[in-house]
């Protein structure tokens, strides 16, 4: 006999009632964006391999270790995406989204996909709420993306998180910088495949979590001495506008980030309820992007949010939402006639938006009281023969207790306005 089956590693799955939660997550971490004009995109889970090694970049983990890359039936190189960006870059640059107007402002959910080694809070298919900003150099659009994501986590009720915020300079000042951390890297004590990340992209190695690395960083120089006039007046332009939006933050001047394409602001957020994977999403400019895949030169700033880290921060601080999903009412028919007066109500009920659910089988009474109590519902509505001959249903909050007899034609103006 075949083993049992069970789902991949490192694979989270969300089933009711808990998933009730994480769609609650998801929803109220995309909330802001589309508050704030930004229009939903849906993207392709996998994309040709090239868009991921050219927009993401091949020195970083992401590209180089963690891609699920297979070559499909047509000998075409394939991967899971691991991110959202270049996709979004891609769909931009196909469509010509630019052309009707600037910035083109984006929103996008779903699963992306990373073969990290599995932990708690690190997935091999994990969730984002992202979004991006594409075509303007306002640091207004950076303090506006970074209040969005800091408006999301709140919309959540998390409030153990810090925002982490840095310049990276631009394609300006970043050589002259690269060239001096490069410098200091080579006199450093590195293993091989370290010195050869150095070479390919310095920034990489001060991302380096190793302790024995991080000790010989701590005089390392920063993007932060080495940032030309552009970049420091858009920094303290956005800084500026983000203390005009009542965002705070800290200064995390040795913050570059996990993937290649960022330039100036960059930003995570970072939960002190996580553990080691505390960052509960993260983003920042990427103005060279747009163009190092054959589209316009169009800067871009945007941001991903993780939806199962957010939900283990939610957790952690004790936060239940609202399952946006949760019935209004349960049906209790007691008997054949009920049943059919169930029916017919549930068919009503569900015609005018109110979500109800009932006990099926002809259930006896302590059943499908249980039933309905385990289904979330507010209310049991019961249904037996002395219901019948009245034209009423018994309605039962079952949280109190309390019930009272309601006419069966005032039921669905009782449940539409239901908590
Ligand atoms: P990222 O920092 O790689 O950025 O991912 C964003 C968020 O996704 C992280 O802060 C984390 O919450 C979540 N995440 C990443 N990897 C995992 C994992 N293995 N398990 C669980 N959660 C994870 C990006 O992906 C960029 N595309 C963000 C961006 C958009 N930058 C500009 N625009």
């Amino acid at each position: 006999m075949a083993g049992s089956l069970q789902a991949p590693k490192g694979v989270p799955e969300y089933l009711p009632p808990a998933s009730g939660q994480f769609l609650a997550v998801r929803e109220a971490l995309a909330r802001p964006a589309r508050l704030a004009g930004y229009g939903y995109i849906e993207l392709p889970v996998f994309e040709d391999t090239a868009l991921f090694e050219r927009g993401v970049g091949e020195s970083t983990d992401v590209v180089s270790k963690e891609m699920y890359t297979f070559t499909d039936r047509g000998e075409r190189s394939i991967s899971l995406r691991p991110e959202g960006t270049a996709g979004v870059m891609r769909s931009v640059i196909e469509h010509g989204l630019h052309r009707g107007g600037l910035p083109v402002k984006l929103w996008y959910a779903g699963p992306f996909f990373r073969a990290e080694r599995p932990q708690h809070g690190r997935y091999r298919q994990l969730q984002q709420v992202g979004l991006e900003a594409i075509g303007s150099d306002d640091p207004a659009i950076d303090a506006e993306v970074i209040a969005i994501a800091d408006s999301s986590f709140r919309g959540v009720g998390l409030q153990d998180y810090t925002l982490q915020l840095n310049s990276l300079g631009c394609q300006t000042c970043r050589p002259t910088y690269s060239q001096a951390l490069r410098e200091f890297l080579a006199d450093c004590d590195l293993d091989d495949a370290t010195q050869q990340r150095a070479a390919l992209n310095p920034l990489r190695v001060l991302d380096d979590k190793r302790a024995e690395v991080q000790e010989q960083l701590e005089e390392a120089p920063l993007p932060g001495d080495y940032l030309c006039d552009d970049c420091m007046t858009h920094y303290a332009a956005t800084r500026a506008f983000l203390r005009d939006l009542g965002v705070s933050w800290v200064e995390a001047p040795r913050l570059v980030r996990g993937l290649d394409y960022y330039t100036r602001t960059a930003f995570e957020f970072t939960h002190a309820g996580l553990g080691a994977q505390s960052g509960i999403g993260g983003g920042g400019r990427y103005d060279g992007l747009m163009a190092s895949l054959g589209g316009p030169e169009l800067s871009g700033i945007g941001f991903g949010l993780g939806v199962d880290r957010t939900l283990l921060a939610a957790q952690a601080e004790g936060i239940t939402l609202a399952d946006p999903d949760r019935l209004t009412c349960f049906l209790v028919p007691l008997g054949e006639p009920a049943r059919r007066v169930a029916v017919t109500l549930l068919g009503r009920l569900r015609a005018a938006g109110i979500g109800c659910d009932m006990a099926f089988d002809s259930r006896a009474i302590k059943g499908a009281m249980k039933a309905a109590d385990r289904s979330g519902a507010r209310y049991a509505l019961i249904i037996g023969d002395d219901e019948i001959a009245a034209g009423t249903v018994m309605m039962r909050d079952l949280i109190d207790g309390v019930q009272e007899a309601v006419s069966l034609d005032d039921v669905p103006g009782r449940m539409m306005g239901a908590p």
